[in-house]
């Protein structure tokens, strides 16, 4: 409603009934605006093709554009500078040339991979003034959103009353033909996903860039600041950035890696603002949140606390020992095993912090107080729900004998890379046990031995085995006993059955990594033909992968997958019915890897009684951190030398600080890494990369007291651009706001 509605009612006074009507309009668009804003600005991660339904709200907290600026598929809008990188983060087009600005853990795996022990990017940093100069990036894709489309009607009608297995197969299907209608020339990739758990679909559809190349990282002394000690927590002052540059054929269109491709010219690109940010500015975020569960019941809280992430953050210590151990050894492996190392510490940390605020928040009674209103309203409104909160308990029930098992599998015995290859045989024993044609064969002979080499290129043979050991002596101490598979007794324990568990298993890894042929060149291109393929089928670690992983699916996997299925059915149900049970009311799909907006205000915050934490941080904290030798809090002379002489440039406030980082109470989750954080005049003032401790549970439940983005601050970033890394010519490329 405008004001320009508002001045018709009053100005016609002289007939009664129009009068009437009117105001009994006026009180109908009130209520409907009153049921229209959502409680609560902060928490949300919105639709942005939807985001005209929360405009006035924004417009309030200081956003200056309009709903056009933010989604259009008329003219260029913030969307088209936003997109998907590499499948798990988010980067944003910061000027006319192509160039990309997202998460230095974003680009972590790209950097280590172009680093050596001897020319090492990862230590030292790395910044390319020339085009020429910089590093193009095997593997790596970006996604730019060019529309999306309700298409909830089509694919429901075509999932019918699937269950099940069935429920894919045809989501698949509509979505190919979705694919055909959308993708003509095969210019665009299209996808279509759920929302709120099946309720609604939407179709995506996507232009894909995979020449992307590397243009700027901080030395990892800085892009990973206070390492995993600090990650999750607040203060920080992590400079959590990395660049890289688009490119494309002529036609601004996506073109394989060439020499001749040219800077893709996005349809828009963010200016940077210096001018920084107050507590209670405006403040929003936009890009690619993975996976949140704030729907998920008392049920499945009690699973996460006691069950899953209890179990993961158990399996990760030993992982990651494991690792360490190798790698503090080692420099080279230390570097070939970074990338890994980071990911797995860092959902090692997520679970553990998410167990303790579940706990300490309580959300388990909060749910089910949620689930206690629900079910008073479904009473009277929808009595086919009467029995979902038993039959959750039931799903559950049902899921819960096999929870270790299932993490077990994939998280411990599926670490190592020489069981990863092992399992690769069963393709093609499926085609030899089929008798597929010779042509088939050949073709999957040679992806096993690529997946072979790539994967003994990335492995340590000393790491892999004393992890091969470790998690096998897990799996069989911690794995319910009748569930274990019959190799460890026919052949494990028979042979090797003296000294203790932990001796058992070292010695049989000793024994599978010194007898496989998988690990021996000459050895495995004997063995891969079609005709010795039984020989290697023999082969002492794929008969153990295969006993392992049959007992997992012959007898195990579909007590998971019956759970899924169940799920599926449940969640539709429940967040079906909180969409009726809200009708009116603004209510947000969990997040879905696909593109969500999220908006509020920089906002400072207490952690506990009696303890205050400011909005944002400064280079003196980064100082007062600072420790000479250690693995994650030292820092390059030059950078020390830099703060000492407080040579801050153009990027210090008024008070001649150096901002680091700030916090906004801004929803977003793993996935958002590398978000843009934008201002009201829609200008990028840093980038998202973290979530705090206090509000690690916010996956599930978002407590607005607690939950905050970190977000490394544009003037941070562009000083070390500048003055450590000397990269000007970039800063010069950019939309630099004063
Ligand atoms: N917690 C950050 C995120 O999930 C990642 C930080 C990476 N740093 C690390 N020490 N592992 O976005």
């Amino acid at each position: 409603m405008n004001n320009s509605t508002l001045s018709i009612i009053f100005v016609s006074p002289d007939c009664d009934r129009i009068k009437i009507i009117f105001m009994k309009r006026l009180l109908i668009a009130l209520i409907g605006v009153i049921l229209l804003t959502p409680a609560k600005a902060d928490e949300g991660m919105w639709i942005p093709m939807l985001i005209g339904q929360n405009f006035q709200q924004m417009q309030k907290l200081g956003w200056q554009g309009t709903a056009e600026d933010i989604y259009s598929v008329n003219k260029s809008s913030l969307k088209d500078a936003i997109v998907h990188f590499g499948g798990g983060c988010t980067a944003e087009m910061i000027s006319a040339d192509g160039l990309l600005m997202t998460n230095h853990h974003c680009g972590y795996g790209n950097i280590s991979s172009l680093s050596t022990v001897e020319n090492n990017y990862l230590m030292n940093g790395f910044v390319a003034n020339t085009k020429d100069a910089e590093l193009a990036c095997p593997g790596l894709s970006v996604k730019f959103l060019v529309r999306m489309e309700d298409v909830t009607k089509r694919v429901r009608k075509k999932i019918g009353d699937a269950y099940g297995k069935d429920v894919s197969t045809r989501l698949r299907e509509v979505t190919k033909e979705l694919q055909k209608e959308n993708n003509k020339n095969d210019a665009y990739k299209v996808d279509v996903r759920s929302y709120y758990a099946g309720n609604k679909y939407y179709m995506l559809i996507y232009e894909v860039y995979t020449d992307v190349r590397l243009v700027a990282a901080p030395p990892e002394s800085l892009g990973k600041f206070g390492g995993d000690t600090d990650n999750w927590m607040w203060p920080r002052h992590t400079c959590d950035f990395s660049m890289f540059r688009v490119y494309s054929d002529n036609n601004n269109r996506p073109a394989k890696y060439s020499k001749n491709n040219r800077p893709y010219h996005p349809k828009h690109h963010l200016p940077v603002s210096l001018k920084g940010v107050e507590d209670g500015d405006f403040s929003m975020i936009m890009g690619y949140p993975g996976r949140t569960n704030r729907y998920l019941t008392s049920h499945g809280i009690e699973s996460s606390i006691n069950d899953y992430n209890p179990t993961i953050v158990k399996i990760r210590d030993k992982r990651l020992a494991v690792m360490r151990e190798v790698m503090d050894r080692k420099p080279a492996v230390d570097l070939k095993y970074a990338s890994t190392y980071a990911s797995v510490a860092n959902y090692w940390k997520y679970f553990i912090g998410q167990t303790e605020q579940l706990k300490r928040l309580k959300i388990e009674d909060q749910k089910i107080n949620e689930e206690e209103e629900f079910k008073r309203w479904s009473k009277k409104e929808a009595r086919y729900l009467k029995n979902l909160f038993p039959d959750y308990s039931a799903a559950y029930a049902g899921y819960k004998p096999y929870v270790k098992h299932y993490l077990y599998f994939y998280e411990g015995f599926g670490s190592p890379k020489l069981t990863q290859l092992a399992l690769r045989t069963s393709g093609l024993k499926k085609l030899i046990e089929s008798k597929a044609d010779a042509g088939k064969i050949t073709k999957a002979l040679e992806s096993l031995k690529k997946t072979r080499a790539s994967l003994i290129e990335s492995m340590d043979l000393e790491l892999d085995q004393n992890l091969f050991a470790a998690m096998n002596q897990m799996f069989y101490e911690d794995v319910p006993r009748a569930q274990h598979p019959s190799i460890f007794s026919s052949e494990v324990f028979k042979r090797f059955s003296t000294g203790g568990t932990e001796k058992t298993f070292k010695d049989y890894a000793n024994y599978i990594y010194t007898k496989t042929a998988l690990l021996d060149d000459e050895a495995f291109d004997k063995l891969a033909t079609p005709e010795k393929f039984n020989e290697l089928l023999e082969d002492p670690v794929v008969t153990y992968a295969m006993n392992v992983n049959d007992n997992w699916r012959k007898n195990y996997i579909e007590n998971i997958r019956d759970y899924r299925y169940e799920r599926f059915e449940l969640d539709r149900a429940y967040q079906g019915g909180l969409l009726e049970k809200n009708q009116g009311k603004l209510m947000y799909p969990d997040a879905n890897s696909t593109m969500r907006l999220s908006y509020g205000t920089v906002k400072s915050y207490q952690p506990k009684d009696g303890v205050s934490f400011s909005h944002y941080t400064t280079a003196d904290g980064l100082m007062e951190k600072y420790k000479p030798g250690d693995k994650e809090f030292d820092l390059q002379a030059k950078i020390v030398d830099l703060v000492r002489r407080r040579d801050f440039g153009d990027y210090a406030n008024e008070k001649g600080e150096l901002v680091t980082c700030f916090i906004s109470n801004n929803d977003i989750t793993g996935g958002n890494s590398g978000s843009p954080v934008i201002n009201g005049k829609g200008e990028w003032i840093g980038a998202a990369f973290d979530g705090n401790w206090e509000a690690m549970s916010g996956d599930i439940a978002f407590d607005k007291r607690f939950k905050r983005t970190i977000v490394v601050d544009a003037r941070y970033i562009m000083w070390v651009l500048d003055k450590v890394l000397g990269g000007r010519p970039l800063l010069d490329e950019m939309t630099i706001r004063n």
